[in-house]
């Protein structure tokens, strides 16, 4: 069954919504108790006390998010790689990218991102604002030129119109526009899974299956030692030995995205001539330790988002679990190629069959209805000045 969301501007806190409104994030066992955080249901989203929600910027955030004149050549916003029907991701290894490039990570879905401290597989960025940022700038994703963006916002009534109201200013600011974007971001979140309403209380929200994989999943998998918490995230980072793209091999377009990111994030001549894999967090601090490490993603709404991992290697979630059970390592046995940092928890689990696909089961009770969502008609350019306004100038003259 699929549903569209409306604006959903007013979020309700449920009890437990408040227990864990903040408590969601980065969880830290607590002193006294052993053992990760437990699953949790999933409260409303932080909202930044800079940015409260408003029905005028959620409304603008929604055009703006669907509207490609956000970008370089107005081919490629936001829903272009965001594809609604594609889990708000892109389905395929490694996303598409602005045109002459392809991307060089696998896409990440924008449903429940509100919840993340730090955002992209390698956490570097801190806000959904600055994220829409480097989203519209980056070189590789929308490619926009900031004041050319600008001016195409300020020539558009309708968000002239929108801006004001939510913002308060005669035209519009770019800053702005990423405030609005961040805005729809956080009413895209799902917290009516079956694994919500079995954790409040409904036991018949789950079946058999996914009863006996929950256990699996936090017994003899020990895969609640990182997917923890109401988000099924510790939001710590991890190599747990995924094999890099396999495209790269044979693409050599593929290859230009990676080396230009290798070399934008600023590393040695050897390294941008030699490396063949994504150091991932590894950029963050240039440490050695933190190659090959990636952000522990959340497992919400995971049945509509693969292919699966950062280098969208896997198709399937049986495909994960079979690298899981093998102690991470692919089935053509491709694994990481930072060996030296993979984290000791990832060891081969010896799961049986019924295991494994009662663990598949209970992965998809981490997702409920599919989020559909019409794309809105995007409004026109209007010329500043109307004709009868230039005429009434050139006769005052
Ligand atoms: C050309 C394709 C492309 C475009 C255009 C694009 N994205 Fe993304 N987006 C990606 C990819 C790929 C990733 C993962 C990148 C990484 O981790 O390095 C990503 C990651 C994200 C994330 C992080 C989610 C998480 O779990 O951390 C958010 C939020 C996001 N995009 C929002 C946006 C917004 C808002 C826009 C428009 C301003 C946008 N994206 C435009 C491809 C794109
Ligand atoms: C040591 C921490 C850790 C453990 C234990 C762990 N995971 Fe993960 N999981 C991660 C990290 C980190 C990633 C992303 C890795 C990457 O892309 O390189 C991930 C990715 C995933 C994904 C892909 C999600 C996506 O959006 O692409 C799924 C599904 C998943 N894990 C399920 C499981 C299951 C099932 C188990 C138990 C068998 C498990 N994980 C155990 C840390 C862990």
């Amino acid at each position: 069954m699929k549903h569209v969301i409306k604006f959903r501007p007013v979020l309700l806190a449920t009890i437990a919504g408040a227990l864990i409104a903040t408590g969601c994030i980065a969880q830290e066992p607590k002193k006294g108790m052993s053992g990760p955080p437990p699953l949790a249901p999933l409260g409303p989203p932080p909202i930044p006390a800079d940015n409260l929600l408003s029905p005028a910027k959620i409304e603008l955030g929604k055009y703006l998010f669907f509207d490609p004149r956000l970008g370089g050549d107005a081919s490629t916003g936001c829903s272009t790689c965001h594809e609604p029907d594609q889990g708000w991701s892109w389905a395929e290894d490694i996303s598409r990218g602005y045109p002459g490039t392809v991307h060089w990570r696998s896409n990440q879905t924008i449903i429940n991102a509100a919840y993340y401290s730090k955002l992209f597989w390698a956490g570097s960025s801190k806000s959904l604002e600055s994220q829409a940022k480097s989203a519209s700038k980056g070189g590789v994703a929308g490619n926009g030129e900031t004041d050319i963006m600008e001016a195409r916002l300020s020539l558009i009534p309708k968000y002239v119109e929108l801006n004001k109201k939510a913002f308060g200013t005669e035209w519009p600011l770019l800053q702005d526009a990423y405030r609005a974007i961040a805005s729809f971001e956080r009413t895209l979140v799902q917290r009516d899974t079956p694994l919500d309403k079995y954790l409040l209380g409904d036991k018949s929200a789950l079946s058999e299956e996914q009863i006996r994989g929950k256990k699996v999943f936090e017994g003899k998998g020990a895969c609640i030692q990182c997917h923890n918490g109401a988000l099924a995230s510790d939001e710590n980072y991890y190599n747990i030995g995924v094999p890099g793209v396999k495209r790269w091999e044979e693409d050599g377009l593929a290859q230009i995205t990676f080396r230009f990111e290798i070399y934008a994030k600023g590393s040695t001549e050897e390294m941008y001539r030699t490396i063949k894999d994504d150091p991932g967090a590894y950029f963050r601090g240039k440490n050695k330790w933190d190659m090959g490490k990636f952000r522990t993603p959340s497992l919400r709404y995971a049945i509509y988002t693969a292919p699966y991992m950062h280098s969208g290697q896997f198709d399937t979630l049986d495909d994960v679990v079979d690298f899981y059970n093998a102690g991470g390592v692919a089935a053509d046995g491709r694994t990481t190629s930072f060996p030296k940092t993979k984290s000791p928890l990832i060891k081969p689990l010896g799961l049986t069959d019924g295991e494994k696909s009662d663990l598949v089961a209970f992965i998809e009770a981490f997702s409920g209805d599919e989020i559909m969502m019409e794309k809105p008609e995007l409004p026109p350019y209007a010329a500043r000045f109307s004709k009868a306004e230039l005429q009434a100038a050139q006769e005052a003259k």
